[in-house]
């Protein structure tokens, strides 16, 4: 299928050039209808629907069981959660920090989620040691070995994204992660744009708590992520919310129909898990589209785009192919205001793509999904040559 053809299953605004998959995802069309039917059932018979004996237990669980066979899981080691960055405070906050413990992580993450390791380090009195990952990255063991390095005997910690936000690197990250836990260090894996973008494999990953998001790159519903924990670490985690599923002291499967991780977790009270339901028909929708086919295109597409620009600008990609998400790439352009950039592409040329600073760099990150075509990136390419005046590159 063409990306014009594929953009037709989408519900996204045709006026606007969409390369900006990676910050909320976007759902298709089907998957969405899914998600209303859902709710209305949902809306029905709210009793009904909501009673764990009349289907809600078994839907839950068909969710986890569809979710786990694609990323490399078991489905008791795998519980829904709303997005990525509640699961990941669900950690941090429940891993027993103390005074003088180091929480380890790379200048690469993802805002909300320094903050929260911020808010947790600022309670405990713990520490956090962040390495720079050197720029640009050419070699897997340049980043494994400047982790390592930076491991001390106080180290309790690691966080590291899979595939970072304000770069869109794909970091290597089994090495740092085996040699982590080989010394006793929890490792909390940041995902939120690795299902659906990379072959994930969460058991091959070996982190003790690998969170990630299905709205993105899956292209389910607002509101589907997941957090998976090793069967050995499942009973210290807190859920954030206390609710009729929290029973640490049980063994047996419960009323709610999970293990004791999955209960405690799962049900948070009164809520729509429709998000959560659709997480199947997302993973339908892109069987039935020969996903591995689409998104090596997008692939060839986002690494084209990324040598077309440092053509034009003569600024080098920050990472090579290998280590680079496959399609989502950050593009170095000349510093400038990246309010204006960003506001410009929108205003001039209707294009939504972010903009912004990170460290030395003005960055444009284009994510390329099935439903852009050539043309959008050929747009965008036009569109930094004049607004940037730099030569126009084939
Ligand atoms: C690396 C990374 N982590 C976490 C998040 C947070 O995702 P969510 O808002 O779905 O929790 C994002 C969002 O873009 C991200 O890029």
């Amino acid at each position: 299928m063409s990306a014009a053809e594929m953009r037709r299953l989408f519900l996204l605004d045709p006026e606007v050039v969409f390369l900006n998959h990676g910050s909320f995802g976007a759902c298709p069309a089907a998957v969405f209808e899914t998600y209303q039917t859902w709710q209305l059932r949902l809306e029905r018979q709210p009793v009904a629907f909501l009673d764990p004996d009349r289907g809600y237990a078994a839907w839950m669980a068909d969710t986890r069981q569809a979710l786990a066979a694609d990323i490399g899981a078991a489905p008791d080691d795998v519980v829904g959660a709303v997005n990525a960055t509640h699961a990941l405070n669900l950690v941090a906050r429940s891993l027993p920090l103390a005074e003088g413990d180091e929480i380890l992580t790379t200048d690469h993450e993802y805002a909300a989620l320094d903050k929260t390791w911020r808010f947790v380090a600022a309670r405990s009195g713990a520490r956090i040691v962040t390495c720079e990952v050197p720029l640009p990255l050419h070699d897997p063991a340049a980043f494994t070995d400047t982790l390592i390095g930076a491991m001390t005997d106080r180290t309790r910690v690691l966080f590291v994204s899979h595939i970072t936000s304000p770069t869109a690197l794909c970091f290597p990250i089994e090495a740092a992660v085996a040699e982590a836990r080989r010394r006793g260090i929890w490792t909390v894996i940041d995902g939120a744009h690795t299902p659906g973008h990379i072959d994930l494999d969460v058991t091959a990953v070996g982190a003790d708590f690998y969170a990630g998001n299905c709205h993105k790159w899956m292209m389910a519903p607002k509101g589907a992520a997941f957090l998976h924990a090793r069967q050995a670490h499942q009973p210290m985690l807190q859920p954030l919310v206390i609710s009729h599923g929290w029973d640490p002291d049980r063994a047996a499967p419960g009323p709610f129909g999970g293990t004791a991780f999955v209960d405690a977790m799962e049900m948070q009270g009164t809520r729509d898990p429709s998000a959560w339901l659709s997480v199947p028909a997302a993973l339908e929708f892109r069987r039935a589209h020969d996903w591995p086919a689409l998104s090596a295109t997008c692939a060839a597409q986002a690494r084209a785009a990324s040598e077309r620009v440092a053509r034009m600008t003569g600024l080098p990609p920050l990472a090579a192919p290998a280590l680079t998400a496959p399609q989502m790439v950050a593009l170095p352009v000349p510093r400038c205001d990246p309010h204006w950039l960003k506001r410009a592409l929108l205003e001039r040329y209707r294009i939504e793509v972010p903009v912004f600073d990170w460290k030395e760099n003005t960055i444009v990150r284009l994510s390329v999904q099935c439903y852009n075509s050539d043309e959008d990136i050929d747009l965008l390419c036009g569109a930094l040559s004049d607004l940037l005046s730099l030569p126009a590159a084939a």
